[in-house]
């Protein structure tokens, strides 16, 4: 049986006011839901039983500490992230400790997954359950990994849906979009986002996903003219071709943190003539706004220049700060991290006990840099 509901107005605000006097400043309104700016990422890790065991825990360990965002995949450790997702979230709810409509699920479809464990032949397992079942044309897979059709993503959402053990899924990602450009047309492309967003559109309808966005790694941060670059404008005109003014696409997820700031730094994003960054465009368009890789895989938990302990005052360690900057930008909704073991959930999430830095002294970062 799935559990009914989605996160709503009022079940996010209660879960919000739960922590509010200790965690001043964690919580912002974005698209009317009250969303912790510490998200739970579900990417890394083995796919075995022992991470499993992990992220599960991770998810009611996180929520307990004013966590109501988590973020996975369907490839994600071959569905297995997905379901641990599930299992934390089955044992909160029947504690008592969350209801649905308070926390925030998000996952994504695109790439080519297992399910469990790796097949030990995959071009076999694909051909099979692919190809030959009739899900998905040979020529809609790109790079041999990726699909958008609007028949796969329906599949995907019904198993999305099945791994977290949900009937409605908050946020749908369109994964990494940006892979089908290095085979097809921009042409082509655009042909493929309006064809995957008005199957996005009717899963909204259906009361299968409540709003839908894109999750991408290159797309919105290189150069407008690079392979991969994606303008945020024409897949908001694509989203409002198929579902009018009043469209789903209402999230986006892409890396940001203290090495990749493109989204906020660099002039990526074309629009009436000129360029702005991405989250400049983000913000006029009240998109929610997810970074992911906010430690960048981990590499920024050590070593950062001394002068991030002046910039980034009152936390102990470098994890925090990265996550920190991360949640202090203005225009980022949630910093995304990626923890399974539980001593860097209490590290990572005793962040949220020191407010976000204030614009001024965000702006200190850059002007010192
Ligand atoms: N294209 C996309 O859509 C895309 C791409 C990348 C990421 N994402 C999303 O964003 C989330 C975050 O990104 P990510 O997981 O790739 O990278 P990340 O959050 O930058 O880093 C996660 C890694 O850092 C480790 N870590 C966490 N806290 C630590 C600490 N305090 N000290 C030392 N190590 C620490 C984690 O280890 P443990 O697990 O062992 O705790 C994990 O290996 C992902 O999980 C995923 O949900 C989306």
């Amino acid at each position: 049986m799935l559990v009914e509901g989605y996160a709503t107005p009022e079940g996010t605000d209660r879960f919000r006011r739960r922590f509010a006097d200790r965690l001043p400043g964690h919580y912002r309104e974005a698209q009317q839901l009250w969303t912790a700016s510490i998200g739970l990422g579900t990417y890394l890790g083995d796919p075995t039983q022992e991470v499993d065991h992990l992220y599960r825990d991770a998810v009611i360990r996180t929520a307990e500490m004013g966590t109501n965002v988590f973020d996975t995949a369907i490839n994600y450790r071959h569905m297995r992230s997905e379901r641990a997702i599930a299992q934390g979230l089955a044992a909160l709810i029947s504690s008592g400790a969350v209801r649905r409509e308070e926390v925030i699920l998000a996952t994504k479809g695109g790439f080519l997954a297992f399910d469990g464990e790796v097949s030990q032949d995959p071009s076999d397992y694909f051909r099979e359950k692919l190809i030959e079942s009739g899900l998905v044309q040979a020529e809609e897979v790109v790079s041999g990994c990726h699909v958008m059709s609007p028949r796969f993503l329906a599949n995907q959402i019904d198993t999305s849906r099945k791994n977290l053990g949900v009937e409605t899924i908050d946020i749908y990602y369109l994964h990494n979009p940006e892979t089908q450009l290095k085979e097809v047309s921009r042409e082509e492309f655009l042909r493929r986002l309006k064809a995957a967003f008005s199957a996005l559109e009717q899963a909204v309808a259906d009361g299968k996903i409540r709003m839908y966005g894109t999750a991408t790694w290159n797309g919105y941060r290189v150069p407008a003219d690079s392979e991969e670059s994606i303008a945020l404008q024409s897949v908001l005109d694509a989203a409002a071709e198929v579902g009018g003014k009043d469209h789903h696409f209402r999230a986006v997820q892409l890396p940001f943190n203290i090495a990749m700031p493109e989204a906020l730094t660099d002039n990526t994003q074309p629009i009436g003539g000129r360029q702005v960054p991405f989250l400049h465009l983000a913000r006029d368009h009240g998109l929610m706004v997810f970074a992911s890789a906010s430690l960048l895989q981990s590499q920024l938990t050590q070593g950062l220049p001394e002068e991030f302990r002046q910039w980034i005052p009152g936390l102990g360690t470098d994890a925090q700060r990265a996550i920190q900057f991360v949640r202090s930008t203005p225009g980022i909704t949630c910093a995304l991290a990626g923890m399974s073991r539980p001593v860097h959930i209490e590290e990572n999430l005793a962040t949220a006990s020191v407010p976000p830095l204030s614009l001024r002294d965000y702006r200190k970062i850059f002007q010192a840099s």
